[in-house]
């Protein structure tokens, strides 16, 4: 670890802006007092808005995971029919959680680095003609690969059949378009520490009418995380259980400072950021996993190393010498690429930075490149 100021190129968690960092310095207080609620209120807005809904917002302490395993506990029964749609890790841990559930799963799977094909999905809905598919899950952006979906292709089609479609947009929300109730979304998945520029901590889940119905139905156990609870509590702008403050602290300035700047300029900073890192890796010599820049995800981007090149040993040089941290590969990918986060408060300054020191990586590691290429492909955009 050198004495520089390391660079957090991650798909999560993400810098956090000074102004956030010193938030979560402030004392806790009572989480059941007014200054508490007039906090809550202001992040369930700002919650709303990240998600484009306006129906409610439920806040699980935890992970994103929570929030996935909420989705499911709250929604299904055992034995229920599930079509679980997957492109890699997380899509894989969506349908896990629900056989842990004691749902009947069947697993649509796509390669990695392919996107969720709209035939299959019509074909298999189709084919349900008793309409025994209770949901539909969805990871709108693999971050495992890379990859983002046709969210409101698939939303469309489940929405014809009447399943549930509900949606992991963790590492999404913010990063690309996903207006929750325009496209019929019963439950959308965010989390803190993705492009909220927050610490871990806290998982958003935004309940459709329609979702509070299959509450209603729903038989499993549950009772830290059921939907009812959170929102008889959310009605007084509390919290069923003592709340991570700082957290809290964290998202009031962090989502202030993400509305000044809109919600179609985050979206079109991310694509930005991907677009500039797919050029200037692909002057290196590195290749991405995914072909076509429109299944791109728009927080992540996920590269073979230039021919010949190891992907851990570039990513060790790039961190051990420039203090530049990216992503490997996970699953199956783990060793074979290399994942570059540009998600949350980044900015094209970090993008150049990163690219002129993945240059120098790949040179000082006996790659043979063109001087200036990788961010001269990033400017050129
Ligand atoms: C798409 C997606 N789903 C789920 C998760 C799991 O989130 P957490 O680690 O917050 O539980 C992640 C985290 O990277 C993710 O990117």
């Amino acid at each position: 670890m050198t004495m520089n100021r390391q660079l957090l190129m991650l798909p999560g968690p993400t810098p956090l802006p000074a102004r956030v960092m010193q938030a979560m310095a402030a004392p806790l207080m009572n989480h059941r007092s007014q200054d508490w609620s007039e906090l809550y209120w202001e992040i369930e807005k700002g919650a709303k808005w990240a998600h484009q809904t306006q129906h409610d917002i439920l806040m699980v302490a935890g992970a994103g995971t929570y929030g996935m395993e909420a989705a499911i506990a709250n929604t299904l029964s055992p034995g229920d029919k599930v079509l679980a749609l997957s492109m890699g890790y997380f899509g894989t841990r969506f349908g896990t959680i629900a056989e842990r559930y004691g749902m009947e799963v069947d697993r649509l799977t796509y390669a990695q680095g392919q996107v969720i094909n709209l035939a299959d999905v019509a074909a298999k809905l189709e084919a349900d003609t008793a309409r025994q598919i209770k949901a539909v899950l969805v990871t709108h952006n693999e971050t495992s690969t890379g990859t983002l979906n046709d969210l409101k292709g698939i939303a469309d089609l489940v929405h014809a059949h009447g399943a549930l479609i509900l949606v992991d947009g963790i590492s999404s929300v913010l990063t690309a378009p996903c207006p929750t109730d325009d496209w019929h979304i019963d439950i959308l998945i965010s989390a803190s520490q993705k492009s909220y520029m927050a610490p871990p901590g806290l998982a958003f889940v935004s309940v459709s009418p329609k979702a509070w119905e299959a509450y209603a139905q729903s038989k499993l156990p549950r009772y830290a995380l059921d939907f009812e609870i959170l929102k008889d509590f959310a009605n007084r702008g509390h919290n069923p259980w003592t709340p991570s403050m700082p957290v809290y602290y964290a998202l009031k300035e962090s989502m202030q400072m993400l509305q000044a700047e809109g919600y179609v300029q985050v979206i079109a900073r991310h694509e930005h950021m991907m677009r500039a890192v797919r050029a200037g890796a692909q002057a290196l010599g590195f290749r991405p996993l995914v072909q076509d820049e429109a299944n791109a995800s728009r927080c992540v981007t996920t590269l073979y190393p230039p021919e010949g090149m190891d992907a851990e040993a570039i990513r060790m040089h790039l961190l051990n010498t420039y203090n530049v941290m990216i992503a490997g590969g996970q699953g199956d990918l783990m060793g074979k690429i290399v994942r570059i986060g540009h998600l949350g408060y980044q900015s094209m300054a970090e993008i150049y930075g990163t690219l002129s020191c993945l240059e120098k990586t790949v040179q000082e590691l006996g790659h043979v490149i063109t001087p200036g290429a990788a961010v001269a492909a990033a400017l050129a955009l």
